[in-house]
């Protein structure tokens, strides 16, 4: 059975075009609830433990530098169908193939700066929600 919760952060991009807020409007209209939200900064090194998976690709580094450039949101978030509904609304990785009214479409600036994270599975969500909150930040 799908579980119930899901990991995103906003990326740098969106925070600093000031697109958070209508980001996370579109997120609770969807009929995700917020279980947890903060804002901070990732280091490089922090930056490559999340993508880790992708360490072996030609866009590793720079996604670092991109990804600890600025200011992210990581939220957890909870709705029936989680992972999969969040990956619909956020759209296609490249924002070019996003499908209209997704948050890519909307909002990312190009396949590195995409605007939003989504997990992939209800496993990575778990593994990704402890990278950056502990159980007593969850409500
Ligand atoms: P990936 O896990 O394939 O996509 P998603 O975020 O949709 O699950 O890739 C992780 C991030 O890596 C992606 O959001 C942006 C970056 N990326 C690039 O910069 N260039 C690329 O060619 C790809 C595939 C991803």
């Amino acid at each position: 059975m799908a579980g119930n919760r899901t990991f995103t952060m906003i990326k740098p991009d969106a925070v600093s075009a000031a697109n958070s807020g209508a980001i996370m409007k579109m997120i609770e209209e969807a009929g995700f609830r917020i279980v947890a939200v903060k804002k901070t900064q990732l280091s490089e090194e922090r930056a490559g433990e999340f993508y880790a998976v992708h360490s072996q690709r030609s866009f590793f580094k720079e996604l670092c530098t991109y990804m600890s450039s600025g200011a992210i949101i990581p939220m957890i978030l909870e709705k029936d169908n989680a992972v999969e509904d969040f990956r619909k609304l956020i759209g296609a990785t490249d924002p070019k193939k996003a499908e209209p009214g997704t948050i890519r479409n909307l909002f990312a600036k190009s396949i590195e700066a995409n605007a939003i994270h989504g997990s992939d599975s209800d496993e990575n969500a778990a593994i990704e929600s402890s990278f950056f909150f502990s159980n007593l930040e969850r409500f």
